[in-house]
């Protein structure tokens, strides 16, 4: 059972007569009211454009309770005694000024300082006016030590791109320490991949076989039977691959491929996630036309607020790897789509077959087995396998083992929304999406998103609720073999990103190399982060991006420079290991090189000139 967490607890709803609160959040707190689960002391606000009183807000959030399973009129009208508004336009500080002093009424009510949840359930362009403005009023400050903490959830998407997220992190990063905001992907909350841990982490049954040697390849997959619907404006600004590519599906690539955590922290096991998804391998500007598809819906351009030019994909695939010694050589494939023939969301481990294979197929095929792992339409584990065709005839047929998640008994139901603002309010962050998370998942995503934008490859159309176009993109899933045996090792730093070193970056990304780059002025490594590059800002940066054996390729003007960047206070000399490779690009003269080379090689680092 969950521990209550019994603080007293203010949750402030920005955008509180939006559709996320009406659908996802109004009901989720009612369900935990319902189930005791919130603190003792609980009370809503809503924050929003509308001229509403206190009676007639509640009002509205009765009319969104309507739909909830178990109310009774009791327990309604109980419920709605927690909920009051104060009225407010994103853009005016004065209406923010009037919510601090409604709050600190109601505080003086209960006589202490409540936690304050400040949820921002508005379009990301306003993120920014509010963060602010909630500064300015002092909103952001908790009002009293360890008693009230200040909180703030925040929703997908977080930027449309690297370079956006990280300015709105820079922004939220002034206000608020990371243990304060809470990012949300909804997807983490998921029970069936919640579940994927205890499955991987709890059995000793397939652990073991998790891995290069026995997986053929992993394909995670989120198909939607609906479109874009009302939603046309926006979802015709972001595309498919930003819309649940960037978030949804790479989080459930990384549960699905992760190391284990060293303990069950919310820290390790961020960790662990974060290391998949810095470890995807870019996809190289001459590989986009094979690896990277995307398709439009016929009638998406005819949807209300979609440009009728619009070039936005409905649908992508998009074939990568993981630069990992577990997962050397193993394709991975994300893929998602509306308007698909069926609603579909899985991660899909394919096995290789056994070999020698005690295979037995009429015609001699390839067996392999499937492990899925379903969110829907049911949450279930399945198991394809093997066996013998019962008869006198010896011959194998495919059967399946089934595991479903739900056991048909269960009394109450919890929503994503319910687990993740009980998290939130115990203070526990596994379940949202790390900073370092974000970027990561932006790195890999910017340069196809750019691609796209070029043109690169032309967007191909399908039809509504066929399975076409699956069929249509099946090349993406095709093997290179070859191409992955060196993928574990094509990692590098390199350091000066002027015209050599940036060419030589550029170079190397478009093999598919992943580079972290540094530079001393760095509005020349945010460039190329827009590019791809892992941009660092500091060399314990690029030492912390770096997998072991590290390679360092410097491209500094020969002299001092090179001398500073291995030997000064915090230099590599001193944060690189045994094992680790230094080379000097530059013109150095060949007798620094040989002095600079015997000083490193006394510490077991290999320096090349
Ligand atoms: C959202 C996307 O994040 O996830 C939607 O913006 C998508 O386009 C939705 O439909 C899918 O979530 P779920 O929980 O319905 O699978």
């Amino acid at each position: 059972m969950f521990k209550k967490n019994n603080i007293p607890t203010t949750i402030v709803l920005l955008g509180a007569t939006g559709d996320l609160v009406s659908r996802k959040i109004i009901p989720a707190v009612f369900r935990l009211y319902k189930a005791g689960q919130l603190p003792d002391r609980f009370r809503v606000i809503g924050f929003s454009r509308r001229e509403l009183s206190d009676a007639d807000f509640r009002e509205y959030i009765q009319g969104t309770l309507a739909s909830v399973e178990g109310t009774t009129p009791e327990l309604v009208s109980a419920f709605l005694e927690l909920v009051y508004y104060s009225r407010g336009e994103f853009e005016t500080q004065e209406h923010y000024a009037s919510l601090a002093t409604r709050l600190t009424s109601l505080d003086d009510e209960w006589s202490t300082c409540s936690n304050k949840l400040f949820y921002l359930a508005v379009p990301p362009k306003l993120y920014e006016t509010i963060f602010r403005a909630l500064a300015a009023s002092g909103l952001s400050v908790p009002c009293g030590g360890d008693d009230g903490w200040t909180r703030v959830i925040v929703e997908k998407p977080f930027g449309s791109d690297l370079h956006t997220a990280k300015a709105l992190d820079e922004l939220l990063g002034k206000l608020f320490k990371e243990e304060q905001i809470y990012r949300i992907d909804h997807y983490l909350a998921k029970e069936m991949l919640q579940n994927i841990l205890t499955f991987r982490f709890a059995n000793n049954l397939f652990e073991n076989i998790w891995n290069e040697g026995s997986v053929e390849r992993v394909h995670v997959r989120l198909f939607e039977k609906l479109g874009a619907e009302s939603r046309g404006a926006f979802y015709d600004s972001v595309g498919a691959l930003r819309d649940v590519g960037q978030n949804h599906l790479l989080q459930m690539l990384a549960l699905a491929t992760m190391d284990q955590p060293r303990e069950w922290s919310s820290v390790a096991i961020r960790e662990k996630r974060l290391k998949v998804l810095e470890a995807l391998r870019p996809v190289g500007k001459g590989e986009m036309a094979a690896q990277a598809f995307r398709a439009q819906y016929e009638g998406y351009r005819n949807s209300k607020g979609v440009d009728e030019t619009s070039t936005t994909e409905t649908y992508f695939k998009v074939r990568s790897a993981l630069n990992l010694p577990r997962w050397e050589g193993v394709p991975i494939i994300i893929e998602g789509g509306k308007q698909m023939h069926e609603s579909k969301k899985e991660i899909r481990i394919v096995l290789k077959h056994p070999s020698p294979c005690f295979c037995n197929l009429p015609d001699g095929g390839h067996h392999k087995n499937e492990i899925v792992i379903r969110l829907e339409p049911t949450e279930e584990i399945e198991i394809f396998f093997w066996a013998k065709k019962p008869g006198l005839v010896f011959e194998n047929e495919l059967r399946t083992l089934h595991f479903h998640l739900r056991a048909g008994d269960e009394k109450e139901r919890f929503g994503e929304y319910d687990r993740l603002l009980l998290d939130c309010i115990g203070g526990d962050q596994t379940l949202f999406v790390s900073t370092d998370e974000i970027r990561a998942m932006w790195r890999f995503i910017d340069p196809i998103v750019a691609a796209w934008k070029k043109n690169t490859t032309p967007i191909e159309t399908y039809t509504p609720g066929s399975d076409e176009i699956g069929r249509r993109s099946s090349f993406v899933d095709q093997f290179i073999t070859h191409q992955h045996t060196q993928d574990m090792k094509k990692q590098i730093a390199i350091i000066g990103l002027g015209k050599m070193g940036g060419g030589l970056a550029r170079q190397l990304m478009e093999k598919s190399w992943r580079v972290i780059g540094f530079n001393r002025s760095s509005e020349t490594t945010k460039a190329l982060e827009q590019e791809g590059m892992h941009g660092a800002y500091s060399f314990q940066e690029v030492i912390d991006a770096l997998p072991s054996p590290k390679i360092i390729w410097l491209m500094l003007p020969a002299g001092d420079a090179v001398d500073t960047a291995l030997f000064a206070k915090g230099g590599f000399a001193s944060l690189v290991s045994k094992g680790d490779i230094i080379i000097d690009g530059g013109n150095s003269f060949y007798k620094d090189t040989i002095r600079r080379a015997k000083k490193l090689k006394s510490k077991g680092i290999i320096y090349m000139d």
